[in-house]
């Protein structure tokens, strides 16, 4: 075993809600992210009620998915909303330009999303067309959803819809530093009080404004988009992803990969701490009060695509890699909970670092959905703040703390505590020192015997959550035995 880690958790020091939006889902025209991955319409074949896929709605329902992000992306910054509203086949079919060229039908618009967050339980988060749309088209968008009457209430009404949706989340455009509109970033600022003057919500309702914020490390961006527009918003984006191998173009394989790639992935997700505090530092200067929330709703691995699949559509495997890169980024947003109020991990299905893949009528849950499942019990749970000694665990050049982790007091009144072993030989003891100490300790793990352990459609549970009997309370402390490469999550009563 590895050098061991002590901690202490400050249950008499309890910390900041640890948000629910944290768990918000993003889902874009990308690839198979909607089409075939959540919508199917009248396919006879693939189970689905309205025309979305009764297998993953179950699965998504199961994650208590707070809110969705939709449609993109850079697919919104040149979505017009109109085409997707109305009789499907007078739809225009467009070329999807971002994404592989491939034809967009603009089957699934505005009424079929408020179908998927119905059918899931979730509320929107809709991302509005800065880049190539103008201020009234968005602020007819949100007229259309939203307004209790009207001649776009009524043209809703005769679409099928004739109560007034809720939007309490609207991002004002998407990475417009790059194809949201390759702007600078004071006038990316001028622009986003401009077009977010027109998100107007109806008298008595409340939406939540967001900001195309940074790009990683471009604290400069963060510093205007606070400095000339933090007065029209609510909060400012982060987009983070990990790249391993040397960043981007994306280059390193989802599966086939050694010890170094795991190491370099794990230093990767846990730059997003320092990424986290910096552009805090910065919107500290300007709302100490924390008025303005950082929404980091963009984040997860980024690799080469799966080899055999179309380059534009971003679909990669998830492996018990992609496990920890999750466990590790909720852990760092417990730590930055009074500021991070909402994050979404890029995508919710097929694309990216994905809770689910599907093929056809064959779905299969990833290594990250089970992480997502574990940490249920953290959505608006209070933090509860955990000092930890842990050693580092080394693989050439990168470097990572051996063991993250996070604590929160649930809203069921009990104490959850995640704990990650990032080193993939060395178990690691963990001796957690808590007050008022806890008669009984439970836990699941995620592990695997392979570093890229996976799930497919022909094996589809080669990592899946297990009880986990290695946690006891010793002498007034909790010990944990933590398996190497393996995420545990531990209810204490
Ligand atoms: O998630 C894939 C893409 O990554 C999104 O469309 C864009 O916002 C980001 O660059």
């Amino acid at each position: 075993a590895g050098q061991p880690t002590s901690a202490t958790i400050r249950a008499d020091k309890p910390g900041p809600v640890y948000d629910k939006l944290i768990f918000t889902q993003f889902a874009e025209h990308l690839g198979n992210g909607i089409y075939g991955g959540l919508w199917v319409g009248n396919d006879k074949t693939i189970p689905n009620t309205n025309g979305f896929r009764n297998d993953v709605v179950a699965a998504l329902r199961n994650l208590s998915v707070p809110v969705i992000r939709w449609p993109g992306g850079c697919f919104a910054d040149e979505y017009h909303w109109r085409e997707g509203i109305g009789p499907k086949a007078k739809r225009p079919v467009k070329v999807n330009t971002h994404w592989g060229g491939v034809t967009e039908p603009n089957t699934v618009g505005t009424h079929e999303f408020f179908e998927l967050l119905r059918q899931v339980g979730a509320e929107a988060y809709i991302a509005g067309n800065v880049g190539n749309g103008t201020p009234q088209e968005m602020a007819e968008w949100v007229e259309y959803m939203t307004a209790p009457a009207g001649s776009l209430a009524e043209e809703r009404a005769r679409n099928g819809h004739k109560e007034p949706w809720k939007v309490p989340y609207f991002g004002v455009g998407n990475e417009l530093w790059g194809c949201g509109g390759n702007m600078r970033a004071e006038y990316a600022a001028d622009v986003t009080r401009r077009y977010a003057t027109f998100v107007k919500a109806p008298a008595g309702t409340k939406i939540v404004k967001i900001a195309a914020g940074a790009n990683v490390s471009d604290y400069d961006w963060t510093e205007a988009m606070m400095k000339i527009a933090a007065g029209q918003l609510d909060a400012v984006s982060l987009h983070y992803y990990v790249h391993p191998a040397g960043g981007w173009p994306p280059r390193a394989p989802a599966v086939d990969f050694d010890e170094t790639g795991w190491a370099d992935a794990l230093a990767g997700a846990m730059r997003m701490d320092e990424l986290i505090t910096k552009h805090s530092a910065i919107m500290d200067k300007y709302d100490p009060q924390k008025r303005v929330f950082l929404a980091v709703d963009e984040w997860g691995a980024w690799y080469a695509q799966d080899p055999g699949t179309h380059p534009g559509f971003l679909r990669q495997q998830n492996t018990l890699r992609d496990a920890l890169i999750a466990s590790v980024h909720l852990d760092i947003f417990a730590k930055h909970a009074d500021r991070v109020r909402m994050s979404a991990i890029a995508q919710m299905v097929n694309v990216l670092q994905a809770m689910i893949l599907t093929d056809g009528p064959k779905m299969v849950l990833t290594p990250t959905y089970h992480v997502f499942e574990m940490y249920k019990p953290w959505q608006d749970a209070t933090v509860l703040p955990l000092e930890l000694k842990t050693p580092q665990y080394k693989k050439g050049e990168f470097s990572v703390p051996a063991v993250s982790g996070s604590a929160v007091r649930g809203k069921d009144g009990k104490v959850h505590v995640g704990l990650s072993n990032l080193d993939p030989t060395q178990t690691n003891t963990v001796t957690i020192g808590i007050d008022g100490v806890t008669a009984s300790v439970s836990g699941r793990i995620l592990t695997a015997s392979a570093i890229n352990a996976h799930n497919t459609f022909t094996a589809p549970e080669v990592v899946k959550p297990a009880a986990f009997n290695g946690a006891q309370v010793q002498g007034g402390k909790l010990v944990v035995t933590l398996p190497a490469k393996s995420v545990v999550v531990l209810e204490l009563r």
